[in-house]
C-alpha cells in the first residue's frame, strides 16, 4: 500500500465507509452495476495489482486480455483525471458515470459506476460488441455470449445511480475532511508532558510534578491500577536532570523473590551456579539515570531492608560479593496497593515506608475525574488510527456512568476496540461499546434479551427477567427523551414517582 499515490492511499483508506458499502450494495441490486474507484491513477483495484470487477460479462470479457486491460485502464485513468462529474463512452462503447470526491477544493478521486447501455443513444448491438471482444481476443471461444449480457439503463435510471455514486462520494469527501482536521488539529490538550488532565486533582499534581522533576530525590507514586503511574515516572526522568541517562523499569512484583536481589544489585562471578559472569544488576545499568521500581509493594521484607540501604546511602552488596557498591541511581517506586494501610497491617516495612513517602504523587482514579474523561477521549481518538473522529452524547453518556475499574489504560484498550468495532462508521454509538459500558449506561439490549430469553427457558427469575427489561426500556426511553422525565413518565404510562423510583432502583437517575 505504500507505493500507492497518496489520493489512491487515501481512497483505499475510505473504501470500507459504511456509506460506501451501502451505495455500492444500492448499485449492485438494484442497477446491476459495480461500484469502482477510480482516480488519475486508474481504478483503485488496478493499483492494488488487481483487476477491477466489471459490471458486465463484456466488461470481465475484455478486461481479460492485456489490450482490452489497458485500454480499460487508460478510459479510468482519464475519467479519474475529469475536473467534475462525468457521463463517458468506454472504448466499448459503454457508459460510465461518475461522482468526484471533493477535499479542501481539490478533486481527490471519482466514484464510478459503468458497463451500461443507454437504449435511448442508439447503444451498440450484441454482434457489433461481439465483434469488439473478438477484436481484443482473438481466441475468445464464443463472445456473442459476453455480449448478451447487455446493460441497459434509461437516462431516469441513471440520473438515480449518479444520486448513489454522489452520496458516496460526499461521504468520503466528509471522512477526509475529518480526517485532515485530526492531523493539522494539533490542539494543545491541557496537561503536562503528553499527560492529558485539566481537572483540580490532576492540576495539583502537574504542579507537584513541575517542582518535583528537577530534584534527585526519592518519589513515590501512588494510584489504582492504569492511573498512568508508569507514565508520571518516565516524565520525571525525561523532563529531569538525568533525562540523557538510562531509564530501567522492573516490576517488583513479578520477579521470584530470590532472583529480585541479583536482579536489582547484580552478583559477583560464582554467587550461586550459574553465575558465570558477573553481573551489574539493574542499579549498575540505571547509572546516571533512572530506576522504576513498580509494585514495589510486592517486595519481600528481607529485600525491602536491602532496598533501604541502598535509599540511605546509595550502596549495596552485590549477591556473593564483599564489597559495596555504589549507585547514583535516582528511584521512583509506584504501587498500586496503598503502602500506607500495609505498614499498618505489618506487610510493608514502616522505616522504608517513610523513605519512599518523602515524595508522594498520588494519581487519582478517572471515575473520580469526569472532565478528564473527555480530555482523555479526544486525545485518544486523535492518536488511535482507525476510529472514527467523533463520539455521539448516547455513547458518551454511557463512558461517564462507568466505574473503569481499570482506569486509563482500560479507557485505552475501549478506543483502540473501536477501529475494529466501529471500523468505517463516521460516530460512535453505544451499539460499539463493550457491553460492561453499555449496560453502565443502561443498554442491556441484549443482555436484557438474554434474561427474558432465559427465563423462558426455566432459566432464572422471572422477576429477575422482567427487571431486566424494565430497565433497558427505561435506559432507552431516556436516551429518546434526551432525560425529560415527564414526557418518559407519560410515554409508559406510569407516575413520575414510580420513574423517579425506578431510576433510582437501576442507578440511571
Ligand atoms: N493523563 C494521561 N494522559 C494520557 N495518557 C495516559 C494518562 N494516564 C495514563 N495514560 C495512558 O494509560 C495507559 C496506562 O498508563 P500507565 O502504564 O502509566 O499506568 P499504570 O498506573 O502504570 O498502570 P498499571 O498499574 O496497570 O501498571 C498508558 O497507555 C498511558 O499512556
Ligand atoms: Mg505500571
Amino acid at each position: 500500500m505504500s507505493d500507492l499515490p497518496p489520493s489512491a492511499d487515501t481512497l483505499a483508506r475510505h473504501a470500507r465507509l459504511r456509506g460506501v458499502q451501502v451505495s455500492r450494495r444500492i448499485l449492485k441490486e438494484a442497477f446491476g452495476l459495480e461500484l469502482v474507484l477510480v482516480d488519475a491513477s486508474g481504478p483503485l483495484p488496478h493499483r492494488q495489482g488487481g483487476v477491477m470487477t466489471g459490471s458486465s460479462e463484456i466488461c470481465r470479457a475484455a478486461l481479460f486480455s492485456r489490450d482490452g486491460f489497458a485500454r480499460c485502464d487508460r478510459f479510468y485513468r482519464e475519467l479519474g483525471a475529469s475536473p467534475g462529474p462525468a457521463t463517458r463512452a468506454c472504448h466499448l462503447g459503454l457508459t460510465a458515470i461518475s461522482a468526484p470526491v471533493i477535499v479542501d477544493g481539490a478533486v481527490l478521486g471519482h466514484v464510478v459506476a459503468s458497463g451500461f447501455l443507454d437504449p435511448a443513444a442508439d447503444p451498440p448491438g450484441a454482434a457489433a460488441l461481439a465483434a469488439r471482444i473478438a477484436a481484443l481476443d482473438p481466441h475468445h471461444r464464443d463472445p456473442a455470449s459476453p455480449a448478451r449480457d447487455r446493460i441497459l439503463l434509461g437516462a431516469d435510471r441513471a440520473a438515480l445511480a449518479r444520486h448513489v455514486l454522489a452520496a458516496a462520494a460526499h461521504e468520503i469527501a466528509a471522512r477526509e475532511r475529518e480526517v485532515r482536521d485530526r492531523l493539522s488539529g494539533d490542539e494543545e490538550l491541557p496537561g503536562l508532558w503528553g499527560m492529558v488532565g485539566a481537572s483540580g486533582a490532576m492540576r495539583a499534581l502537574f504542579a507537584l510534578l513541575a517542582r518535583v522533576v528537577k530534584s534527585d530525590a526519592t518519589v513515590l507514586v501512588e494510584g489504582e491500577s492504569g492511573t498512568g503511574k508508569e507514565l508520571v515516572a518516565r516524565a520525571l526522568h525525561d523532563h529531569g536532570p538525568r533525562g540523557d541517562g538510562p531509564f530501567v523499569a522492573t516490576n517488583c512484583g513479578a520477579v521470584p523473590a530470590d532472583v529480585l536481589e541479583s536482579a536489582l544489585f547484580g552478583h559477583v562471578r560464582g554467587a550461586f551456579s550459574g553465575a558465570v559472569q558477573a553481573s551489574h544488576g539493574l542499579f549498575g545499568a540505571a547509572d546516571g539515570g533512572t530506576l522504576f521500581l513498580d509494585e514495589v509493594g510486592e517486595m519481600a521484607p528481607a529485600m525491602q531492608v536491602k532496598l533501604l540501604r541502598v535509599l540511605q546511602d546509595g550502596s549495596y552488596l552485590p549477591v556473593g560479593g564483599t564489597e559495596p557498591r555504589h549507585a547514583n541511581v535516582r528511584v521512583v517506586a509506584a504501587s498500586h496497593r496503598d503502602l500506607e494501610q500495609m505498614v499498618q497491617a505489618g506487610t510493608f516495612r514502616q522505616d522504608l515506608y517513610y523513605r519512599l513517602h518523602v515524595l508522594t504523587l498520588r494519581l487519582p482514579p478517572l471515575r473520580d475525574r469526569p472532565g478528564d474523561l473527555r480530555l482523555l477521549l479526544r486525545h485518544m481518538m486523535q492518536e488511535v488510527e482507525g476510529v472514527p473522529t467523533r463520539i455521539g452524547e448516547a455513547a458518551l453518556r454511557c463512558l461517564e456512568r462507568y466505574r473503569w475499574p481499570g482506569n486509563v489504560r482500560e479507557l485505552r484498550a475501549e478506543v483502540e476496540r473501536w477501529a475494529i468495532t466501529a471500523a468505517g462508521e463516521l460516530e460512535i454509538g453505544p451499539e460499539h461499546l463493550s457491553s460492561p459500558l453499555r449496560e453502565a449506561g443502561g443498554y442491556t439490549g441484549a443482555a436484557g434479551g438474554e434474561a427474558a430469553v432465559a427465563a423462558a427457558a426455566g432459566h432464572g427469575t422471572l422477576a429477575s427477567a422482567v427487571e431486566a427489561l424494565e430497565r433497558a426500556i427505561i435506559a432507552r426511553g431516556l436516551e429518546r427523551t434526551e432525560g425529560n422525565r415527564s414526557q418518559l413518565a407519560k410515554e409508559l404510562g406510569i407516575s413520575r414517582t414510580t420513574l423517579n423510583d425506578r431510576l433510582k432502583r437501576f442507578g440511571l437517575g
